[in-house]
């Protein structure tokens, strides 16, 4: 964690407040969380193949998953694809392909390109480079460069899981985000609207369908919340996701949360958020957040769930234990993870 994450990371804390005494759940608190414990799959099963690949996206469902990830961002031509950046170098070959499509910053905006040009790409593990050498940036994934992967639209990732959903029998959630609505606002593009119209299309429309529609952006999930989807004849589940930055800090107080409450339903908090770093092996010490969210009638889906070391908090001994920590003392009520396979198995066996 750089140092400026850090002081954010302090500052965010000491507003939610930290109580090593509240590891038990009050009975109300208990109340509050779901029954069942949801396995989110973050980008797909991403810790075995290249993130938002539709092969990432089989193999989570395949793995388990209550709910698959969609990270959503918008073409030239106005379609949504699934990819996590705004930029399409940290995963694809585009600088090879259209080395002169470049904004002056050097980077390769997903708005500047069409699908069609969007689909000659090939998807990699997500990489940076290093000395002018590409580089994984979790370095025992899938393997850089090899076999075949392709950017695909939220259209198509839709239609896979409700396809799979049909052919097995078994009802798998989809878990959108919309990325970055104000730069989207920005380049003349309504990245909400043009969500909403695809899920009401594939017929996501109320609070009962299998589906939690997330973003960073309060402004826009408020609009969302008030506007589009009242417009809409929709009423979806929505998530607020919160970082370690300043401009969530106001979310992490109990007037914060409640007031998060008269437009979403969920919460998304990094798990930092949750526990203090401080924490020890024989001393967890439990924020207040799960406790004001689940009074507020909140849920808790905090993000990202990693079994590698270097991804782990220190105070978690190994992954099923990080797993427990979470589930059991922290008492959310679903993670994001990128090994949903493992997340299911300890879900399972936790019920
Ligand atoms: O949306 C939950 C989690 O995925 C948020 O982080 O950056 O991976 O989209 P990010
Ligand atoms: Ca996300």
């Amino acid at each position: 964690m750089n140092c400026l994450k850090r002081i954010c990371l302090v500052a965010a804390l000491s507003a939610v407040g930290c109580d090593a005494s509240s590891n038990n759940l009050s009975s109300e608190d208990a109340a509050a969380v779901s029954a069942k414990k949801v396995v989110i799959a973050h980008r797909g099963a991403s810790g075995y193949l290249p993130e938002h690949t539709i092969a990432a996206k089989a193999m989570a469902y395949a793995q388990g998953a209550d709910y698959i990830e969609q990270d959503l961002v918008m073409t030239k031509d106005e379609k949504l694809v699934v990819l996590h950046d705004r930029h399409l170098d940290t995963v694809t070959n585009v600088a090879g392909l259209f080395p002169d499509r470049h904004r002056a910053d050097g980077r390769y905006y997903v708005i500047d390109f069409t699908l069609d040009e969007i689909r000659q790409l090939s998807v990699f593990e997500r990489f940076e480079m290093k000395e002018g050498v590409a580089t994984p940036v979790f370095k025992d994934r899938f393997p850089l460069g090899k076999s075949s992967f392709r950017v695909h639209t939220f259209s198509e990732e839709i239609e896979l899981i409700q396809g799979l959903n049909s052919s097995t029998g078994k009802s798998v959630g989809i878990y959108p985000e919309i990325k970055s609505p104000a730069f989207h606002r920005d380049e003349g593009k309504d990245i909400a609207a043009a969500t909403l119209s695809v899920l009401k299309q594939y017929g996501y429309d109320e609070k009962t369908d299998k589906i939690f529609l997330q973003c960073f952006d309060a402004s826009e999930l408020q609009r969302i919340h008030d506007e589009l989807m009242p417009e809409l004849h929709m009423d979806l589940p929505l998530v607020q996701l919160m970082g370690t930055e300043e401009e969530y800090r106001w979310m992490l107080s109990k007037n914060g949360v409640q007031h998060l409450a008269t437009y979403v339903d969920g919460i998304g908090p990094s798990a930092s958020l949750l526990i203090a770093p401080d924490s020890t092996v024989s001393e967890i010490k439990v924020t207040k957040l799960v406790a004001l969210a689940h009074a507020a009638g909140l849920q808790v889906h905090p993000y990202t769930f990693r079994r590698e070391r270097n991804q782990m908090p220190p105070f978690a001994k190994d992954y099923d234990d990080f797993l427990r920590i979470f589930f059991d003392q922290v008492g959310v009520d679903g993670v994001f993870t990128d090994f949903p396979d493992l997340t299911a198995r300890f879900v399972e066996a936790d019920q």
